[in-house]
């Protein structure tokens, strides 16, 4: 796909890989819109831009269809069309699944499953139009579960399988879906749910840059796969060994160390 002058939405735009993705988009030659919740975050990420010409910002909740609603309606009123939807914004939890909360699980859900299908529901006439691409970012836990982090990697397993869904749905509209699952990368994104989920990540993971991320990301936009997903040894070891995957992640990351 060429991507010189096309119009693209990243929700999630103003952080990590969201704002990364953006950029690299403009670098392109996208007219590039970055949407969030809060407006602060967005202008600063804004002024990140080499060309502040490329970019505009829309503040939106993807978990509100009436605020998604009146966010395309501008950015199609402003560019005329919407090319590319990349669904980013996305929230995260590390922690025991017996102690999380129903407003923990429910935050996960309404975030990272009825976001991108609402983005994908309010966007839909214009990519119709358009022929437009729709970029799901996944997770590389998508594809396997580790401790502490289910919950989470089960919203992005539901995810694949809505954009799966969706690829064979609107084939005859001529949109494409692409799903993308990143590795743990080192974002603010470490820092919401549990304050050392990062130090506990980078004990047996070393964390990407979002920068390099979203240069993968950007490269799959322009190709013509239908999944990437960097899970791949993860993945791999679930198909072959998943009883050895289960007792590296409790020694690594459940066992107490003996006193
Ligand atoms: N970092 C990782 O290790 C990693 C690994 C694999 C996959 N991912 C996935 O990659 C995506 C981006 O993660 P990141 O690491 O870049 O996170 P991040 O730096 O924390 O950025 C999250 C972005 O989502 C926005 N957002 C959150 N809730 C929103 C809502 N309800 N409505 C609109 N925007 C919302 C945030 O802005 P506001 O708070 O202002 O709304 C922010 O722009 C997520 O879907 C995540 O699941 C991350």
């Amino acid at each position: 796909m060429r991507l010189r002058d096309k119009v693209a939405i990243i929700t999630g735009g103003s952080s990590g890989i969201g704002k990364e993705t953006a950029k690299r988009l403009a670098d392109r030659g996208t007219k590039t819109v970055l949407l969030a919740r809060d407006m602060a975050k967005l202008d600063a990420a804004r002024n990140e831009f080499k060309d502040r010409t490329r970019v505009t910002a829309v503040q939106a909740d993807v978990t509100d269809r009436n605020s998604l609603k009146s966010a395309v309606a501008q950015v199609v009123a402003a560019h005329g069309s919407i090319d590319i939807v990349v669904n980013c914004a996305g929230s995260g939890y590390f922690g025991p699944v017996v102690e999380m909360t129903e407003e923990a699980i429910t935050k996960l859900v309404r975030t990272n499953v009825f976001g991108p299908v609402l983005m994908v529901q309010e966007s839909l006439e214009a990519l119709k139009r358009s022929r437009g691409t729709i970029v799901n970012i996944s997770s590389g836990l998508s594809k396997r579960a580790l401790p502490y982090l289910s919950v989470y990697g089960g919203t992005k397993a539901m995810q694949d399988q809505i954009s799966d869904g969706l690829r064979m749905e609107l084939r005859d509209t001529g949109i494409r879906v692409l799903s993308y699952g990143p590795p743990a990368t080192d974002t603010p994104f470490l820092d919401v749910s549990a304050p050392d989920t990062r130090s506990r990540m980078s004990s047996f993971v070393k964390l990407a840059k979002p920068q390099d991320v979203a240069a993968r990301i950007v490269k799959a936009i322009e190709g013509d796969k239908r999944e990437v997903n960097e899970g791949g040894f993860l993945k791999a070891m679930n198909f072959f060994a998943p009883g050895v995957l289960d007792t590296l992640f409790y020694k690594w990351m459940v066992r107490k160390p003996k006193t």
